[in-house]
């Protein structure tokens, strides 16, 4: 899998974050739980030096709880405060005020002894694509107006979505890319949706997938497919099996592989098949 950003691109688009971070006291981190290592750019932590931290381990609703807890514990160790969320639940971002109050502190003491009383918050929600910037802004700020085009970086005209007396976001995200440090992390990217499937072959992709379930959760493919199937057969057998199990069958009645994977990433990328994390920390 060969996955390269335009590195002009990137070079504008760090440059532009790096103006952008210097406006704020708080960088909201969003990841994605199912896989919360792949679906950060580590570059971040040098961006937001000097900077209060929040990692949001969002679409929790699709992970494995006793590994999200474990991806806390871990980032709490590091003295970051990290917190699972599902941006499609408001109510789950209810403790996120309380947090950012916790994590922002310094800067409530500071201004106290300042004599300033209405200390406010600037915050800026970063990110790699897909991982739910846009809807957790709108969902936090109860507005749709986090319009973004997926260009890393952020655009210019900065305008600030007043939370409430507190609290002010910056309206555009900031987007972070990918970091390719080995196939492993654009493998899991597209298992989970965030590369363009055009450019990754659907079978051998699905055939991963399937692999990783077989060993991680051997009971969701079960449960979802079929009682019997084998799973001491290859991946790729099993996707087969998978698709005679569905009747979906191409000409001749072989199984219809190309059918079952499209539908397998569909059902894997949904939660459907069920709630897992590929990574731990
Ligand atoms: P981005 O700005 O970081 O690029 O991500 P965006 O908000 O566009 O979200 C990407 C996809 O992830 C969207 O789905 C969105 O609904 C979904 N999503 C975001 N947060 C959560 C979450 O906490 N839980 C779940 N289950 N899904 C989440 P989509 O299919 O691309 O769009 P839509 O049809 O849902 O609008």
């Amino acid at each position: 899998m060969n996955i390269q950003w335009y590195p002009g691109h990137m070079t504008k688009a760090l440059r532009a974050m790096q103006e952008d971070i210097k406006l704020i006291d708080l960088v909201i981190e969003i990841t994605d739980a199912r896989i919360p290592s792949s679906s950060r750019n580590p570059d971040i932590d040098k961006l937001a030096e000097n900077k209060k931290r929040l990692v949001l381990l969002n679409k929790s609703d699709m992970a494995d709880d006793r590994i999200t807890q474990k991806w806390v514990d871990y980032y709490g160790e590091k003295g970051i405060c990290a917190l699972p969320v599902n941006s499609k639940d408001k109510t789950s971002l209810k403790r996120l005020s309380n947090a950012i109050k916790e994590v922002c502190k310094d800067k409530y003491l500071r201004d106290q002894k300042r004599g300033i009383k209405n200390t406010c918050i600037r915050a800026m929600v970063v990110g790699i694509p897909n991982v739910g910037k846009s809807t957790f802004i709108n969902s936090f700020s109860g507005k749709s107006s986090a319009k973004t085009g997926n260009k890393p970086g952020v655009t210019k005209g900065k305008q600030w979505i007043k939370l409430n007396k507190e609290l002010e976001l910056l309206d555009t995200p900031g987007i972070l890319w990918p970091k390719f440090d080995n196939d492993e992390v654009g493998k899991n990217l597209a298992l989970i949706g965030s590369i363009n499937d055009e450019i990754l072959n659907t079978e051998e992709l699905a055939a991963s997938g399937i692999g990783f379930l077989k060993e991680k959760y051997p009971s969701m493919l079960i449960d979802r497919f079929s009682n019997d199937l084998d799973l001491a057969k290859s991946d790729y057998d099993i996707l087969s099996d998978m698709a005679l199990v569905r009747n979906y069958l191409s000409k001749g009645s072989a199984p219809d592989d190309s059918k079952m994977a499209k539908i397998f990433l569909e059902e894997f990328r949904n939660a459907k098949i069920g709630k897992f994390t590929m990574e731990e920390p």
